[in-house]
């Protein structure tokens, strides 16, 4: 034990749907051998300090699900507001979305993702000592169906074998930068982003702003709660809905796919017909009628032609015509006959739900406890 370079693990965990969480638990007990004290710190999107001071015997980690191959909002947030450290090493790690169907297996892709929390880990005085990914299964269930429990099952088996084989070679002070899953990830990244370079900044906009937005609650809920309860961002408010209360999904939401993943009715939806609706609607033919409208009147107004008097028009129009839209559909979906519409015009409304099988949500509810972890809660000094 005296050779070994750590004593401590912290692990500040950001998880939707428990794949990052039990990655992180995995990783603690592949490590438990090796140091005396571990904690896991869930983060959400209200934390964006963190006052420890962290000793150079404690490994510190930072784990995420990739989210449109960058860390989540909330977890950059974290980043670029935890203390300053001297020569502190650290370890970061995203949990991909894996997919397996049939003897098909493809993995998933977080970019640059793991490499931008190391530097941003670095300018706060970290010294990474190790990054990789980790294929779990695809949480992207407003996307796709969930994928079948046998493949799953493999998909976490691999994942678990990975971490069984890579935590000891971390623990006993190896550095593990250049694994082939790196490589590989660098590469396709470098080669992507080279042709598309703002396509992570503009997921984080998407994702927020979008996706967000295609979120509602079918006829099926119960107005139990649940969700708003454990979701990690605070973005859903229950609100009076005639009888009961519904879920209002707001743009603090960065479609982690917690809510979706764990109601327990099914009742959480992604409306794919209402995603195309909301796009014509907050694009092309509304704003192209109203530009052409506003070209006629360019002959009496100049300055509204050319490309940034058109840009500036198209975030004038675009941004409040989001906004209502969510509010026209969020009172449509009050009336039965309409919620049952936007419902079976949903893929959603089909798809096997997914959140990792032993994860459950008090699990991650348990926000800067020690929980069954040994560190003790005054380990660091408050600022
Ligand atoms: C909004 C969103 C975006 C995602 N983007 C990516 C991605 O870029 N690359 C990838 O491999 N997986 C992506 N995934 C899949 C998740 O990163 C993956 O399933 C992860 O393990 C989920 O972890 P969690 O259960 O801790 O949230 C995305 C999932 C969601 C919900
Ligand atoms: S969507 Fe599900 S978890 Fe949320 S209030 Fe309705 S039934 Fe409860
Ligand atoms: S509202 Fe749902 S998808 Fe959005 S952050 Fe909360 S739990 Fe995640």
């Amino acid at each position: 034990m005296d050779n070994l370079p750590y004593k401590n693990a912290v692990l500040y965990v950001m998880s939707g749907t428990g794949n990052t969480y039990r990655a992180a638990r995995w990783v603690l007990e592949f490590a438990g051998p090796y140091i005396e004290n571990t904690r896991i710190v869930m983060i959400d999107g209200s934390d964006t300090e963190d006052e420890t001071i962290h000793s150079r015997d404690t490994l510190v980690g930072v784990l995420f699900p990739a989210h449109g191959f960058m860390p989540p909002w909330s977890m950059i947030k974290f980043l670029l507001g935890m203390r300053r450290q001297k020569r502190v090493p650290a370890l970061c790690a995203a949990t991909r979305g894996g997919i397996k169907v049939g003897p098909l297996r493809i993995p998933g892709a977080a970019g640059l993702g793991t490499f931008l929390a190391a530097f941003l880990m670095m300018i706060k005085g970290y010294r990474p000592r190790a990054l990789f990914s980790l294929d779990m299964p695809s949480n992207l269930i407003n996307f796709h169906w969930g994928l079948y429990s046998k493949n799953v099952a493999a998909i976490t088996g691999k994942a678990e074998q990975k971490l069984a084989m890579l935590v000891p070679r971390i623990m006993e002070g190896r550095s593990v930068y250049f694994t082939r899953n790196n490589l590989w990830e660098a590469m396709w990244s470098i080669g992507i982003f080279w042709l598309i370079p703002v396509f992570p900044l503009l997921y984080l906009l998407i994702g927020k702003l979008f996706m967000a937005k295609l979120m509602f609650s079918s006829d099926r809920c119960v107005g139990c709660g649940r969700c708003a309860r454990f979701c990690p961002n605070q973005a859903i408010e229950m609100r009076s809905a005639g009888k009961k209360k519904r879920p209002y999904w707001t743009y603090h939401c960065e479609v982690c796919l917690r809510c979706m993943g764990y109601c327990s009715k099914r009742a959480v939806e992604a409306g794919h017909l209402w995603a195309i609706l909301l796009y014509f609607i907050i694009s092309i033919p509304v704003f192209t009628a109203l530009l052409l409208w506003l070209h006629e009147l360019s002959d009496l107004v100049p300055a509204i032609r050319g490309y940034w008097p058109t840009e500036i028009l198209n975030l004038i129009y675009v941004l409040p015509a989001l906004f209502f839209s969510y509010w026209l559909f969020w009172h449509l979906i009050r009336i039965p006959m309409m919620n049952t519409f936007f419902t079976i015009t949903t893929l959603t409304h089909y798809y096997r739900r997914y959140h990792e099988p032993e994860t459950r949500l008090k699990h991650m509810a348990q926000r800067h406890k020690t929980g069954s972890d040994s560190l003790p809660h005054n380990y660091g000094s408050p600022i």
